[in-house]
């Protein structure tokens, strides 16, 4: 089974005991200050845990994208100790929300281990909680397990947590049972006492029992219905079916780690079990987690910053960044690591896809900036640990730790596990006094900043700064106020008195275009909303920039047919959000939005799809919007109230506005919106408009994608390129598509039919043959036997007609079906009565030769393996096999 099976027969078995399947919410969380990022499964399901909440389903199920670094759950320092921690991961999971409890979750966990994935039982192990008899006599007299095997654990009352979970201080928790699989069976049973060996035990399920919610005090409050929240490490169970105790060694990180190879410059075709258990395990398997970590975390909307999420993703960074400086990336490489991650899980995940770039410019950036000061830092470093180690003195001081970080941009953590590899411990309160007395004293000087080549703010005149003209036009004359270099390559950040540039905000994107001086040309990049006004990114492209030369009258542009398109998709979106309302309910609220020159995205308040037949009905009163041309008119320093009140604005929940606001209306229309963004003058312009997709981002949160103008036209386009190449494949007109693809599927149909009748003409023809070669052992029939099949079903018309044909015996046939090998073990009703033979045990048997396992009933099972040049010894071996097991 490989990963991604997995996955999609987990999310498969529960949606067939009913669970709605539901997809993962983003790693950074929603509405929930209490975490930073998403550790488990169960976040987005919270307040149906808790009660506050009911939905449509009381029972879930889904693949959860889940980070655990810097919070309560933190497994950062872990990653690259073993082979089985990881910061980002996936889990699997399945909910009852005051349904089923207790019985079924472990029962069904129980038979999901054993018969889907086909887990040994015998290399399974359990917990529950301390007192918890319900689970224990489950475990024991339900599903059979001998009571050396469920081991109790935990004590909240004492402070021991364990087999008690909890998301964080607050919140839903309760006692949990976990299952543990061994990796060393040929050890012999395991002592399965108080603490666990963790060289042959790894966790993989954790099945929670949601009774109590946990308030701000400590204290445990019983919750109105009892629920379950299970969670499968999906990363660890992929690891235990690929049989291997190292989660880096399976397919869903070996591309990551071939790419890390391929960018040094050296071979992919590497000895995996001794790569990753040598010398630079740590290494590759730091890059690897650390790149999926970071690369979800900013597709999902996470950013560098210097406190709180941001600055764990800087450090989970820095960390890779290091390790990777370690064993010879000179310049940087995680953003082409993180390139592989997209490729990997794109398809998964498709938000990879529509993000990824970004995520990687990103972290370009973010590791350049990095680069240009690392070398420095591991040189003090190494100075200051050289000296401490020499001296026999354990801690290095806090002044030292506060210098790494703040001058060459080593945080705390990263310094810390330096300091372990060298045996050396941090003064973590000097630490803190240091950076105490640096916030005291520098007034918000950065002094990394400097370090990594970012210069100074330069005044270049004084008074009033970034006054917005870009409303009705392109263009306008300007000077320089500030300006400061961002590296030595020509990159510079400029604030003026005035600009045309509108600064990324409420969703819509900033401009790009061009300042131009006289000595010099400034290509703008990009322009953003920052503490000190509007501040145009900037590369020189002519010329020189520089104090001399910015003092000075300029003119700046912006690039009008992309800012056209920009205020076609907004305009677009003040109409999509009054559809809405219209159309799907009047408390569909806005919960951001995305307005670009291609596209246009925007997140709402609904709980349920929005259905097609509602998607069409918004798209047409879009459109009659458009095609009326309905003149949009914009009211400056409206008083909030008045625009509320009077014009019936919708003021978007959450948003912050002045007292005087600007309101955004499209006349004879309903939209009236409190908008600073820039729009079209007449509905008109926008030509036409197009929903792409719908889709659910987060619990009780949809998403509509749409186009707009040049972008609808062409989505158009590729819809009739798509529908003249199916034509052409399918040697037809367009208009005549339907009836030809109608007749193919007919047709195919019937041969299908055909196929099969003949395979099982020929099955019982061949069988003939086939059971007079039977061999006697002890009396019974034994047939072994290769044949040419393609499919799993015509092995199993050859079956039927052998088990007719041979009165009382035992049947292996194996084939190589799609390049691998596949068994089936026949064992006729008498032979299994009467003489206790059963098909599942004889074919594992046989199914060794060719590296398979299999399972079935007793007079059927199958097998499947990978070792293709074992099938003769497979058929060979099974008298041998038949007649032992007879013994
Ligand atoms: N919430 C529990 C965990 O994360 C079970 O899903 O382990």
């Amino acid at each position: 089974m490989t990963p991604n099976e997995l996955r999609e027969r987990f999310l498969k078995y529960f949606e067939e005991r009913d669970h709605r399947v539901v997809p993962s919410s983003p790693v950074v969380p929603i509405g929930d200050p209490t975490l930073l990022f998403t550790n488990a499964g169960m976040n987005q399901f919270k307040d149906l845990l808790l009660g506050n909440e009911v939905r449509d389903y009381k029972r879930a199920a889904s693949a959860q994208k889940c980070i655990r670094a810097g919070g309560k759950h933190n497994d950062l320092d872990e990653v690259g100790r073993d082979g089985r921690h990881l910061t980002f991961f996936e889990m699997l999971g399945n909910w009852s929300f005051g349904d089923y409890y207790k019985r079924d979750a472990i029962i069904w966990a129980w038979d999901f281990v054993t018969n889907e994935m086909k887990l040994d039982p015998s290399r399974l192990y359990v917990s529950v909680y301390k007192d918890d008899d319900e689970a224990h006599d489950i475990w024991a007299n339900e599903v059979g397990l001998s009571t050396d095997r469920i081991l109790r654990l935990g004590d909240v009352e004492q402070g021991d947590e364990e087999n008690f979970w909890s998301m964080g201080p607050t919140g839903p928790c309760g006692p949990c049972t976990e299952m543990f699989f061994d990796f060393h069976p040929e050890e012999g049973p395991c002592e399965w006492v108080v603490g666990f060996d963790e060289h042959r035990l790894v966790e993989i399920w954790n099945l929670v029992f949601m009774e109590y919610n946990r308030d701000d005090e400590g204290t445990y409050t019983p919750l109105p219905q009892k629920g379950v929240d299970t969670g499968m490490g999906f990363d660890r169970a992929a690891m235990v079916l690929a049989d291997t105790d190292n989660i880096f060694e399976t397919e869903l990180f070996l591309p990551i780690v071939r790419t890390t190879l391929e960018l040094l410059g050296e071979s992919t075709d590497q000895d995996w079990p001794a790569f990753f258990r040598g010398e630079r395990f740590t290494n590759f398997a730091v890059i690897a987690d650390h790149s999926r970590a970071v690369t979800f975390a900013l597709v999902d909307g996470a950013r560098f910053a210097n406190e709180g999420r941001g600055s764990v993703l800087r450090s989970i960074l820095r960390r890779a960044v290091r390790f990777g400086r370690q064993i010879g990336f000179e310049e940087p490489f995680v953003y082409r690591v993180s390139q592989a991650v997209v490729e990997h899980f794109g398809d998964i995940y498709p938000e990879l896809r529509e993000m990824g770039e970004r995520a990687a410019e990103l972290i370009r950036v973010e590791e350049e900036r990095f680069f240009r000061t690392i070398d420095r830092g591991i040189e003090l470093f190494d100075d200051v640990a050289d000296k401490l180690v020499a001296a026999g003195t354990a801690e290095i001081s806090g002044d030292v730790v506060f210098k790494l970080h703040a001058t060459f941009g080593f945080p705390p953590d990263l310094t810390q596990v330096m300091a372990e590899e060298r045996g050396l411990k941090l003064d973590w309160d000097g630490y803190r006094t240091a950076w105490a007395e640096h916030q005291e004293t520098s007034k918000g000087k950065d002094m990394y900043a400097d370090a990594a080549g970012v210069g100074d703010w330069i005044t270049v005149s004084e008074g009033p700064s970034s006054e917005f003209v870009g409303y009705d036009r392109d263009s306008s004359s300007a000077v320089v106020r500030k300006f400061r270099s961002l590296k030595d390559d020509g990159r510079f950040e400029v604030i003026l008195d005035r600009t045309p540039f509108y600064a990324e905000s409420g969703g819509q994107v900033g401009d790009t275009g061009a300042i131009l001086g006289a000595e010099f040309e400034l290509r703008v990049e990009n322009t953003q909303r920052g503490g000190m006004g509007c501040v145009h990114t900037c590369q020189l492209v002519r010329g020189v920039f520089d104090e001399a030369t910015a003092p000075g009258p300029l003119n700046t542009r912006i690039d009008g047919k992309r800012r056209r398109l920009i205020e076609s998709n907004h305009t677009a979106t003040h109409l999509l959000h009054e559809a809405l309302h219209h159309v799907v309910s009047e408390q569909a609220f806005q919960a951001g939005s995305l307005v670009a020159p291609d596209r246009l995205r925007f997140d709402f308040s609904h709980s349920e799809p929005v259905t097609d037949q509602q998607l069409q009905a918004i798209e047409a009163r879009v459109n009659a919007f458009v095609v009326a041309g309905h003149a949009v008119v914009t009211h400056a320093d409206v008083d909030r109230e008045t625009a509320v009140s009077e014009m019936g604005a919708t003021a978007i929940f959450g948003e912050k506005y002045g007292d005087t606001v600007r309101v955004v209306q499209i006349v004879d229309s309903p939209s009236v919106e409190l908008c600073g963004g820039t729009h079209v003058a007449n509905t008109a312009e926008i030509g036409v408009f197009r929903i792409t997709s719908e889709s659910g981002v987060a619990a009780g949160i949809r998403r509509i994608e749409a186009v707009s103008s040049a972008g609808a036209i062409e989505a158009y386009n590729q819809d009739r390129a798509l529908v003249q190449e199916l034509a052409a494949l399918l040697r037809t007109e367009p208009k005549h598509l339907i009836d030809r693809t109608r007749s193919l599927s007919e047709e195919r149909t019937e041969l299908e039919r055909r196929v099969d009748q003949l395979s099982q003409k020929l099955a019982a023809q061949d069988s003939g043959r086939i059971a007079d070669d039977a061999e006697d052992v002890d009396g019974l029939k034994v047939i072994a036997k290769r044949i040419d099949v393609q499919t799993r079903d015509e092995m199993l018309n050859y079956a039927d007609s052998l088990r007719e044909k041979l009165g009382e015996g035992v049947v292996l046939l194996v084939a190589a079906i799609d390049d691998k090998p596949a068994l089936l073990c026949l064992v006729t009703d008498d032979a299994f009565k009467t003489r206790g033979l059963k098909a599942g045990d004889l074919i594992n048997q046989a199914a060794m030769h060719v590296g398979g396992r299999g399972g079935g009933r007793p007079t059927l099972a199958q097998a499947g393996g990978t070792d293709l040049a074992g099938m003769s010894a497979a058929v060979d071996s099974f008298s041998a096999i038949v007649r032992a097991a007879l013994a």
